[in-house]
Formats: structure tokens, sequence, C-alpha cells
């Protein structure tokens, strides 16, 4: 029987089969194809989706508005000052209003309990656009871009150096067990997965011939890597007092040209972004201010350079949002 996950939630990838991620990456190939192609696709009209959202966004509300305009749904945008949710409502009401009204509900914040009580109260698909644990709609973009560059991922060993225990970290962790791949963790080791993730991943692995790594020496995490991926080393909600910290115990774990010389020839470059690789912010230019940095995880040069997807990884949120959305609402 084929893959079917009409009416499903989309919290974590944990929840997901092989099978299921990988017909989600298929259909966003489609999603890809057909708008390249200038090829109307809305197969959605008539349905309503709201974007819920307690931290900022640039990709994540940009690929889910795009997306479901694309599928000729209509959209609502609430940020964490414009709706009653959390301070005059409670999350359960709120779940239950906007269940009433809505087809479909993403929502990016903080605690993981907050999307699934949105799910187990709203009665309609809930999409996870970020929390503090998971952050599953960018995995679908990673893996996309990986497998637009070497096709079955099987296999392939993907390296995530920085703050090892943060939520794209742990959702690599994740989506490189279920898809049989060679996952590696490098950092420091007060910044690695909890264990109790690690062993649910573990657990994954050994039925899809993946594999766990967590190392603090860098040259063994480059080495043989197909994939170098990175992250800003202070995620939001994390206190600016952190920075000087984060900086003394990440510094020695940023993506530069030596690193990437460690790793295989044909590795590319991942990062979520947004990348703090120059002074071009606010962020940026007081870090350089105090610090003397010009970058953080990532040097200019690497960002910049040949082996760098991170611009095609961030066009291809947009087709996989489109195709979770789809495949759970259609
Ligand atoms: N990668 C990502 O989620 O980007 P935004 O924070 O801009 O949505
Ligand atoms: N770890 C980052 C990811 C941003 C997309 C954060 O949570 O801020």
């Amino acid at each position: 029987m084929g893959v079917n996950i009409r009416g499903r939630s989309f919290l974590t990838l944990l929840d997901y089969t092989p099978e299921e991620i990988n017909y989600l990456l298929d259909l966003a190939g489609e999603f890809k194809r057909m708008k390249q192609s200038g090829t109307q696709h809305r197969w959605l009209t008539g349905k309503q989706v709201v974007l819920l959202f307690e931290k900022t966004s640039t990709r994540t509300r940009c690929a889910f508005e795009v997306a479901a305009r694309d599928l000729g749904m209509g959209v609502t945008f609430l940020d964490s000052g414009s709706s009653q949710m959390g301070r005059k409502e409670s999350l359960a009401d709120t779940a239950k209003v906007l269940g009433r009204m809505y087809d479909g509900i993403e929502y990016r914040g903080f605690q993981q309990s907050v999307v699934e009580d949105l799910a187990r109260f709203s009665g309609v698909p809930v999409w996870n656009g970020l929390t503090d644990d998971f952050h599953p709609t960018q995995m679908l973009a990673d893996m996309m871009t990986a497998r637009e560059e070497f096709g079955d991922l099987r296999g392939r060993k993907l390296t995530f150096f920085g703050d090892a225990r943060n939520n794209v970290a742990n959702s690599l962790m994740v989506a490189c067990a279920k898809l049989g791949m060679r996952f590696c963790a490098c950092g420091p080791k007060e910044l690695m997965p909890a264990e109790n993730l690690v062993k649910k991943c573990r657990a994954v692995a050994a039925e899809t011939g993946g594999a766990l790594e967590f190392t603090e020496d860098t040259a063994r995490g480059a080495g043989d890597c197909d994939i170098v991926y990175t992250d800003i080393w202070l995620s939001m909600g994390e206190p600016d007092e952190l920075w000087e910290k984060r900086i003394r115990l990440l510094l020695p774990y940023q993506v530069n040209k030596e690193r990437m010389a460690m790793a295989k020839p044909t590795a590319i470059f991942l990062h979520c972004l947004p990348s703090f690789h120059d002074r071009g912010t606010t962020i940026g230019e007081s870090i350089y201010e105090k610090f003397g940095l010009d970058a953080m995880e990532v040097t200019d040069d690497v960002f910049l350079g040949k082996q760098a997807r991170q611009f095609q990884e961030a066009e291809n949120r947009m087709h996989t949002i489109k195709a979770v959305m789809y495949a759970t609402l259609k």
C-alpha cells in the first residue's frame, strides 16, 4: 500500500517512518519541478491555515506562506503580540478555537509540549515550525538538498559542528538515523545531545543501518564527511549573557577552510540559516566589537565557497513544507 499521512501532525521526525520521510522528499521534488516549470497546483483551494510564531522567522514563515498560497489556501499569520494565546486564553482553548476555523496550524515557539498540546486539542494537523527541541521541517529541506547532490543518502556521513544539543542538531540526529546515514556530533562534551534522545536514535539506526558518533576531535568529525553542517552558537530564547561562554566553547569547532579541507573533496556545506559569517548584522558587529571575531560558526570563505549549498537549502524549505501541508491536508 502507498504512503498515506492525511490528517497527521508533523511534530518530530521520530513519529515518521523512513518510507514516509522519503515519500515527502519525493513529493517535494515534484513540487519543485512544477514551480520551476510554472505549473499551477492549487490543489487545496478553499482550505485555510494559521501560522503561529512566538519566535522570529524569515525562511519558515515565508516558506509556509508561499507554499500555502501556491496550493490555493488562505493564510493567517499571528505573532506572540497579536493573539490572546497564553496570556488571556489557555493553549487548550486557543487550539479548540483555531481547530474550528482552520484546516491546519503551524507553530513556532519554545517547549515541544506546546506543539504537542496544540495537535491534541485542535483536532487538525499541526506542523512544528521549530521548538527548543526540534526543527523537523528544516530536516526535510536539508535532506532534499543532500539528495539533490548525492542521490541515495544511505551510508553518507553528516557532521554537525557546534552546539550539538540544539533543536537543529537533535533533529539532524533523528533524520540521519531514520535515513540510514552516519551522524556525527562534533563539539564540546557539555553541548552534546541528551542521552534519552541518543538512545531513541540508536534504536532507529539499528533498524536502518545508520550510525551515530560523538566526538570532541575536529579531525575525526570532519574525516570522511559528505555533509558539513553548522548552526548559530546561541539559539533563539537563550540569554545574550551566554555569548562569551559559547564563543569560548565553540570557536574550536568553527567551520573554516581548514576544517572543510579535512572532509571529502566532494563534501557540501549546509547551514539552516540565519548565519553569523560576517559583520553584516547588528549582532555580528557587536560580537566583533566585544570579542574581535569577524565570523562565528562559519567563515565567510566557506559560506561563499564552491561547496556551500545553504541558499539551495533555504529554497527547499518552501518545496518541502508544501509537501508536508499537501500530504497531511489533501
Ligand atoms: N532556518 C530557519 O528556520 O530560518 P528562520 O528562522 O528564518 O525561519
Ligand atoms: N538553533 C537555531 C535555529 C534557527 C533556525 C535557533 O533555534 O535559533
